[in-house]
This record gives C-alpha cells, structure tokens and sequence, in this order.
C-alpha cells in the first residue's frame, strides 16, 4: 500500500482500532468483528509474540480488512512485521533508522510524536502523516489546535486516550486525518473472545464519524 493510497483511504475511513493479541488465532474473528462494526484499519502492536502471526492470519484470510504493524521500536521488528504482510508500520516515537526501513522497503511509516522535535525529525525525513501519542496526557485537542499554525502541511493520528467520549472533538480537528485507539477492540474484550461486544463499540465510533459526515 502506498502512503498516499492509505492517506486517502484514512481520510474516509477515520477509525483505526490499535490491538494487542495474544493469541494469533482471534486476528480473523477479530478483523470480522471489526469490519462488521464499521472498522476497516486495524494496527496490531508488536508487544506480544502472536503479533506477527497475526498479521500472516490476516494476510491469508483476506477480509478487506487492512491491517499494520503497531509498536515497531526496532530495525528488527520492522523487519518482521514487512514480511508478515504488514500494510504499513506505525511506532509510539520518532527513530530515523526504523523509519528507514519501512521507506526502503517501499512502506508507509507513520511515526508517534508528541514535540515539534520530533516534528521537525520527521518532516526532515520527508514524512506529513504522523502518530500524536500520547494524545490525551500531551495537550490533546490544543496540542493539535497548536500545531496547526506552524505545521499547516500535517495530517496527525492521535492515539493515546481516545475514547467514545472525546471521538468526536479529535476527529472534529482540522489536522486530524484518523484517531487510533484500544477502546475500539480492548484486550480484555479480545482475550474473553467477546467478538460481539467489540462489534458493538465498533459500531458506536462509526456512528459518531457518519454524524459528523453529515
Ligand atoms: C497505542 O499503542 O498506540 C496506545 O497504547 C493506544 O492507546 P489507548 O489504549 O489509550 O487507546
């Protein structure tokens, strides 16, 4: 997938569920679940050791649903996650070689910030589309509201802190092209296999971007 492709995409779509998954075997009902609440972007974190097989499920059951790699820290992990079939790749902060990888191997990299440090590291590696993480605890809304002014050009996915009570003021922002969040599939939820429930709060976040499409 091409950076502008999944920008494109993103801008319509808005909703990013960001996962944590133990158990490789829950990502197909888990993406089924998602795309049946109206969430099409799944970002799986590689904090567990199914992430990566997760990925390879999804890969090979082709849902529609489109699915990265979340938490990608290392050259390495990156690595792994391009050849388990990642989409694109998304890390909490700013590290030039991992977004080095992901650029070489022809892959959007959507890197976290929360400064104009690593705003200006990201820009100067050629990058407009960026993670704002951690949402909530770094200024939220005005962080954003902030940013705007000097870094017009920017499109940010905030994460860190969404929740179904705030949904609506992030995406309302003129800068924000998606939000990601757990609140849209919990580990909890996904652990217990409550693919049902997850559907549910699914549903209820794309109720929220079809009113403000309105
Ligand atoms: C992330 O990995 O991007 C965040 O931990 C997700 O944050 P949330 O759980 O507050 O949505």
């Amino acid at each position: 997938m091409q950076m502008s492709a999944l920008v494109q995409d993103l801008k319509r779509c808005k909703l990013v569920a960001v996962v944590e998954i133990g158990d490789a075997a829950s990502a197909v009902p888990l993406a089924h679940s998602l795309l049946e609440g109206g969430v099409h972007y799944i970002e799986i974190t590689f904090r567990t050791e199914g992430a990566g097989d997760a990925l390879l499920a999804l890969k090979g059951a082709g849902t529609g649903l489109h699915y990265g790699a979340g938490t990608v820290r290392t050259k390495e992990q990156a690595s792994r996650a391009i050849r388990a079939g990642a989409e694109f790749l998304v890390s909490p902060g700013f590290n030039e070689g991992v977004v080095a990888v992901a650029i070489d191997a022809g892959l959007p990299f959507i890197p976290g910030v929360d400064s104009t440090l690593g705003i200006e590291a990201a820009v100067g590696m050629g990058l407009d589309t960026l993670k704002f993480f951690p949402a909530e605890e770094s200024g939220g809304i005005k962080w954003l509201k902030a940013v705007q002014g000097p870094y017009p050009e920017l499109r940010f996915i905030p994460t860190g802190g969404i929740s179904l009570a705030n949904l609506k003021d992030y995406l309302a922002a003129p800068n924000v092209l998606a939000v990601g969040g757990s609140f849209l599939a919990p580990k909890q939820l996904i652990k217990e296999q409550r693919f049902g429930d997850i559907t549910a709060a699914c549903s209820k976040a794309s109720g929220v971007v079809k009113e403000l499409k309105q």
